[in-house]
């Protein structure tokens, strides 16, 4: 056994088993090959694999580096989903019996066994440009001290080491290979979320041209299966909230968004026949008159007169009133909205009143640093 896989004094072994696609792209050959391997019972998919090259079949080719969830080198797929190999432990895995396949990452091309070719995911991520714009050749001070509350805004993205886990199981991609996708729009909010950056309008108008942050069909994948915990569509939300709020506001999805805050805040419904209107245009609105008549006659949509309000409504516009009163907008507001979220579930675990200073959305406790 390789001199640093063999087992520890007084530790056991255990039998695993792989199937994984095998695949060249200069031949086209493919082909799901099975393996079995004897192990210390501590290790991780990328030491089954290496101990797999070394012992069984030189010609395996995967990417690693650091072994221990820094380099984001080992991005693959286990059982259809993206797993770094060097966090996934294997003990359960084989003592349940079950055989997993391991395939290469999603939306990349495939080189060679479970190898991408990551330049597409870089090009994105240059398109970003993911550095500090600070607005000014030479500083006019020697420091410059970014709050803890600043720097909350931008924690999660922070931690990106970029993998593509992300990009692997993101749907938009799959459905239009030029979205920016998920691992880039995480750092593109790394740096629209940074004080010390002057671009933010530029970046937020880069952001939201076509391919951009609209596009992105909200199904948290991205956000499952990240293994860092930066939750690439929480950033992709940040963007919009922070579009929104610096009159970036001219593409379909920012005039959808906003539509339905009016529309909960009016009526506490959501009305959907002024949805397009509202979002597309009056024209675009016109031409879908047919299929819109089509709806209504089923009954999938309500009459447009006279509006449907909510028994409750004034419940939802004191809701907005209170976020616009506490100033809960752009990506700051959405962090708050997480804190405070996290709060009350912690009290109430805790069994502590909701309405207590504590726990009110949008306060920050008082042991929070400003
Ligand atoms: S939430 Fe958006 S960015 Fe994330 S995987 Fe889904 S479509 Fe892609
Ligand atoms: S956001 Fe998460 S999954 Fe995506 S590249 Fe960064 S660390 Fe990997
Ligand atoms: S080998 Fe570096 S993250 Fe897995």
């Amino acid at each position: 056994m390789h001199s640093e896989l063999a087992p520890a004094p007084g530790s056991t072994t255990i039998d695993v088993a792989l199937k994984i696609w095998r695949y060249d792209a200069e031949t086209g050959e493919k082909e799901l090959k099975r393996y079995e391997v004897e192990a210390p019972d501590w290790v991780t998919l990328l030491d089954v694999l290496d101990l797999i090259k070394d012992k069984q079949d030189g010609t395996l080719a995967y990417r690693k580096s650091c072994r221990m969830m820094i380099c984001g080198s080992c991005g693959m797929r286990m059982d259809g989903a993206a797993v770094l190999a060097c966090k996934t432990r294997m003990y359960d895995i084989a003592k349940s019996g079950h055989v997993p396949v391991i395939s290469p990452m999603g939306n990349l091309p495939v080189r060679k066994d479970l190898v991408v070719d990551m330049d597409p995911f870089w090009s994105k991520i240059r398109a970003m440009k993911p550095w500090l714009d600070p607005g000014y050749e030479e500083p006019a001070e020697k420091e410059r001290i970014v709050s803890q509350q600043q720097m909350n805004v931008i924690h999660k993205e922070a931690l990106c080491i970029m993998c593509g886990c992300c990009v692997s199981e993101c749907n938009s991609m799959e459905s239009d290979p030029e979205f920016f996708g998920p691992a880039a729009l995480a750092k593109g909010m790394r740096f629209v979320g940074d004080a010390r950056d002057q671009a933010d309008v530029a970046r937020l108008n880069d952001y939201n041209a076509e391919h951009g942050i609209w596009d992105c069909t909200r199904c948290y994948f991205c956000n499952e299966r990240c293994p860092k915990g930066v939750d690439p569509r929480d950033a992709i939300a940040k963007l919009g909230a922070e579009s929104i709020k610096q009159g970036v506001d001219h593409d379909m999805g920012a005039k959808h968004a906003k539509w339905f805050v009016t529309s909960a805040k009016t009526t506490g419904w959501l009305r959907e026949t002024e949805l397009v209107p509202k979002t597309q245009g009056v024209v675009s609105a016109i031409k879908q008159t047919k299929f819109a008549l089509g709806l209504a006659r089923r009954g999938k949509v309500p009459p447009p007169v006279p509006p449907h309000v909510a028994a409750r409504v004034d419940e939802s516009r004191k809701l907005y009133n209170l976020v616009k009163e506490q100033g809960r907008d752009g990506a700051l507001g959405i962090v708050q909205g997480e804190h405070a979220l996290g709060r009350i579930e912690f009290a109430e675990q805790a069994g502590v009143k909701t309405s207590d200073p504590e726990v009110r959305p949008g306060v920050e406790p008082p042991h929070a640093e400003g």
